[in-house]
């Protein structure tokens, strides 16, 4: 079964993120710049949140402010769910769909090894997926050829 480490291996240990002082127009401009939908947010190194286009879209667009002068801490979530390198994409899976989150840190201790997205799930799983219909595929084939 594929681990959060094996897609790091595949898509690398990039960790795309913002200080909480920062802007969310700053914090917006890292996402289009880097082509993601939610940036960490970190002070003096360590996790303290995590801003996605949601945040932004409901806690900035439809409260009428500006995100020229709304400061990323004010309306980061704070409460981030994250995952270990051993955890399967099973696992990944469950608690993107139980919290309906999008985007898990990866922690190795306390060091941010990379960031795993809902896209990357599924691109694992589909992959996976189609290993195994092939293997089937493989013994049917082979058993019918025998007989
Ligand atoms: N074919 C692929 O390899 C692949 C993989 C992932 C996503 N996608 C596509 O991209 C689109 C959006 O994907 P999504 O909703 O999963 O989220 P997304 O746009 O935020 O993520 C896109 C990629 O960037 C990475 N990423 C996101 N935020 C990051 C951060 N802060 N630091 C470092 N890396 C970060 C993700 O792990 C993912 O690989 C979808 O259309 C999806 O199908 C394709």
């Amino acid at each position: 079964m594929k681990t959060v480490q094996d897609i790091l291996q595949e898509k690398g240990h990039d960790v795309w993120s913002v200080a909480a002082d920062a802007t969310v127009y700053e914090a917006l401009q890292v996402m289009a710049e880097k082509n993601v939908g939610a940036v960490l947010v970190l002070e003096h190194g360590r996790l303290v949140g995590i801003l996605s286009e949601r945040d932004y879209a409901r806690k900035v667009v439809l409260q009428g402010r500006s995100s020229l002068n709304t400061p990323v801490g004010e309306i980061m979530t704070q409460q981030v769910f994250y995952v270990r390198p051993e955890q399967t994409i099973e696992e990944c899976m469950a608690l993107m769909t139980d919290r309906r989150i999008r985007h898990l840190p990866v922690l190795e201790g306390n060091r941010l090894a990379g960031v795993i997205s809902i896209g990357d799930v599924v691109k694992a799983i589909v992959s996976e997926q189609r290993v195994t219909i092939q293997q089937y595929e493989n013994y049917i084939l082979g058993r019918g050829y025998g007989e």
